[in-house]
C-alpha cells in the first residue's frame, strides 16, 4: 500500500472513536482530510452536532460536508479530539505541526480527554527529531527565538510560502521555524525548554500532553497502542 493508503486506512479505523460523540475535535492535515472525507459517508454524521476545528483549513472541509464547527469557547471541553503526527514515539509522545496548525492543535488537544493519534506506520520512530521541530514564533522575536533554538543545538530554518516566496503565515498570523538536526531524547524537557523562550507560541512537541491512543496503519493491520 502506498502512503496515502495506510492514511486511508488508518482514517477509518478511526471512525469508530467518533461514534455516540456529539461535539468532536478535528485535527488538521492529510491523514484527516480522508478521516473527513470518510465521516461525510459514514452513517452516524447526522449524530454528531458540532466540531471543533485546529485550522481554516479543517473548518472549511467540516462545513463543507455539513458538520457546524464551533469555537472551542463555545464548545467546553471535548470529549475526543482525532489529528495525525509527523513522528510518534512508542511512549505517545508526538512531534507535530507539518502542516503549521501546531497552536491550535495542542490547544484542542489540551482540553479533549482523549487524544486519538492517527498515522501510518512511516511516522513511528524511537527518538524524535528527524522530522523538524515546528516552533511558532511572533514575526518580531524570530532572529531572537532562532538564535536560542540553535543553542539548543537545533538548526532553525524560517518556513516559506513556496507559490509566493514569502514566509509562511500561520492562521494565527504568526511565523514558523523549522528547527532541524534535534536529537530529542528529553521530549518533555525539550517542550518546556523551547515554551520558555519570549516570544515562542507553541512548538510542535506534544509531550507533556501525549496521545491517549495512537492507531498505525500498516497495511495488513491497524495496530493500537
Ligand atoms: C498539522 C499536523 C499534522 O497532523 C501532521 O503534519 C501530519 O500530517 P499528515 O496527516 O498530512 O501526514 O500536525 O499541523
Amino acid at each position: 500500500m502506498t502512503q496515502d493508503e495506510l492514511k486511508k486506512q488508518v482514517a477509518a479505523a478511526a471512525l469508530q472513536y467518533l461514534k455516540n460523540v456529539p461535539v468532536i475535535g478535528m485535527g488538521t492535515g492529510s491523514t484527516v482530510t480522508h478521516l473527513i472525507n470518510q465521516l461525510a459517508d459514514c452513517d452516524f454524521k447526522h449524530d454528531i452536532e458540532a466540531a471543533v476545528s485546529s485550522s481554516i483549513k479543517t473548518t472549511e472541509h467540516l462545513q463543507s460536508i455539513g458538520i457546524k464547527v464551533l469555537e472551542l469557547n463555545q464548545s467546553g471541553d471535548l470529549e475526543v479530539y482525532v489529528d495525525g503526527a509527523d513522528e510518534v514515539t512508542p511512549h505517545r509522545k508526538m512531534l507535530k505541526g507539518g502542516g503549521g496548525a501546531l497552536t491550535r492543535e495542542k490547544i484542542i488537544a489540551g482540553a479533549s480527554k482523549k487524544f486519538v493519534c492517527i498515522v501510518d506506520e512511516s511516522k513511528c520512530v524511537d527518538v524524535m527529531g528527524k522530522f523538524p521541530l515546528p516552533v511558532e514564533v511572533l514575526p518580531l522575536s524570530r532572529s531572537f527565538v532562532a538564535r536560542q533554538l540553535a543553542k539548543l543545538g537545533g538548526t532553525p530554518e524560517l518556513r516559506m510560502n513556496k507559490d509566493s516566496g514569502q514566509p509562511y503565515i500561520t492562521d494565527n498570523g504568526c511565523e514558523i521555524l523549522d528547527v532541524y538536526n534535534l536529537s530529542i531524547v528529553d521530549p518533555v524537557g525539550m517542550e518546556q525548554s523551547i515554551n520558555n523562550i519570549p516570544g515562542v507560541i507553541t512548538n510542535g512537541l506534544f509531550a507533556m500532553r501525549d496521545a491517549d491512543v495512537v492507531l498505525v496503519g500498516k497495511g495488513s493491520e491497524v495496530i493500537t497502542y
